[in-house]
C-alpha cells in the first residue's frame, strides 16, 4: 500500500493519475484534510484517510498497512519542518518501508528562500530515521510562473526581482509522473538524493521575449528591489507572510541557486522533460 499525502493537492493528485494509470491495480491510500476533499479521490477507487501534518495520531493511523510513503511538503504556512517531522515519527512507528520526499533543488540550508531551511530539516530526519528513501528535490514549477507574469500580457511588463539569473522551471506534471515512476519500484531508487529539473534555464529577459514571441505583444522584464515587489503583493491582498515567502523565491532565483541543469527527470522519464517554452506556449498561445 502506498500512502500519498497532499493527494487533494496539484503534486499528489497528479501522481495518483500516473500511478494508477501504471498499474490500476496499484494500492493506494490518499491522506486528506476533510471526507469531502477525498471524495474524488473515492470515485477513483482511492481510498482516504483524513489527517493532518498537525494531528500526530491521525497521521499514525493513515500510516497503517502502509509499505511506501510519498511526503508532500506542506503547502501551510509555519513550522512545516514540525509538520513533516510528525509524519516521518508516525512512519517510523508504523514501520513504514520506504519514503519519497518532495524537496527542494539544491537542499541548502543557507538557501535565500525562506522554506530551504525546513527541507534540509525534513531530509536530515528521513535520512536520520533509518527507513530507506529517495528525496526528488523539484526545482520551481513552471506552472508557477504565470502567477509571477501576473497581468503582463496586457501591461507589457514583467515586473520582478531576480536580476538576470538563469532559473530552472519544470512542469509539476513530469514531476507527478516521475513521482509515480519511484513509488511503483521503490528499491530501485533507495536512498537517492535526485535534482528534479527541466534541460534549459532561461532569464527573465529570455521570459519576457518568449512571451512576446508567443502573443505578438512586447513585453519586457523590468528589474524592480525586492522591497517593491513585498509592496506589490500586499498591495495585491496578500498576507504579508506570503509576500515574504515570495520575496525569499525571487531572492534564491537572483542568487543563481535555481541556475542548475540535471539529468535525472529526463532519465526517469525516459524522454526530454517539457521546455519552459513549450509549457508558456501551451498557456498563452491562443
Ligand atoms: N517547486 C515549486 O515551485 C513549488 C511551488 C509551490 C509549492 N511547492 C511545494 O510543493 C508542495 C506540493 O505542491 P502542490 O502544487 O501540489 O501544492 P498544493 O496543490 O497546494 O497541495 C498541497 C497539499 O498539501 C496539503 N496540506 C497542506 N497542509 C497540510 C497539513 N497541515 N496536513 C496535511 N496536508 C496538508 C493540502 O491539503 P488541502 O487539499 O486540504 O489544502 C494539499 O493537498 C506544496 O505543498 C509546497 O510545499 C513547490
Amino acid at each position: 500500500m502506498i500512502l500519498i499525502t497532499g493527494a487533494n493537492g496539484h503534486l499528489g493528485g497528479a501522481t495518483i493519475d500516473f500511478l494508477l494509470k501504471k498499474n490500476p491495480n496499484t494500492k493506494i491510500k490518499a491522506l486528506v484534510r476533510s471526507e469531502e476533499k477525498g471524495k474524488d479521490l473515492k470515485a477513483k477507487g482511492v481510498e482516504s484517510a483524513v489527517g493532518d501534518y498537525l494531528n500526530y495520531d491521525s497521521l499514525l493511523n493513515a500510516m497503517k498497512d502502509v509499505e511506501t510513503l510519498l511526503l508532500v511538503s506542506s503547502s501551510t504556512i509555519g513550522d512545516r519542518h514540525a509538520q513533516h517531522a510528525n509524519a516521518i515519527k508516525a512512519a517510523k512507528q508504523a514501520g513504514v518501508k520506504h519514503i519519497v520526499y518532495t524537496s527542494v533543488l539544491g537542499g541548502n540550508p543557507n538557501s535565500k528562500f525562506s522554506a530551504g531551511i525546513d527541507h534540509y530539516k525534513t531530509e536530515e530526519d528521513i535520512k536520520n530515521s533509518g527507513i530507506p528513501y529517495t528525496i526528488m528535490r523539484n526545482t520551481y514549477y513552471a506552472d508557477f510562473l504565470p502567477d509571477i507574469i501576473g497581468n503582463a500580457i496586457e501591461s507589457g511588463a514583467i515586473y520582478y526581482s531576480a536580476g538576470d539569473a538563469k532559473i530552472n522551471f519544470a512542469a509539476r506534471i513530469n514531476m507527478a509522473e516521475a513521482n509515480a515512476i519511484v513509488l511503483a519500484d521503490p528499491s530501485s531508487y533507495k536512498n537517492k538524493v535526485y535534482e528534479i529539473t527541466s534541460g534549459n534555464t532561461y532569464t527573465f529577459d529570455e521570459i519576457a521575449a518568449m512571451l512576446s514571441e508567443i502573443t505578438g505583444k512586447q513585453i519586457k522584464y523590468v528589474d524592480i528591489p525586492v522591497e517593491a515587489l513585498k509592496e506589490n503583493i500586499v498591495k495585491a491582498g496578500m498576507p504579508n507572510e506570503i509576500a515574504e515567502l515570495m520575496a525569499s523565491i525571487a531572492e534564491s532565483m537572483k542568487a543563481g541557486e535555481f541556475d542548475f541543469i540535471d539529468p535525472t527527470l529526463e532519465k526517469l522519464l525516459g524522454r526530454k522533460p517539457v521546455d519552459l517554452k513549450d509549457f508558456l506556449l501551451n498557456v498563452y498561445k491562443k
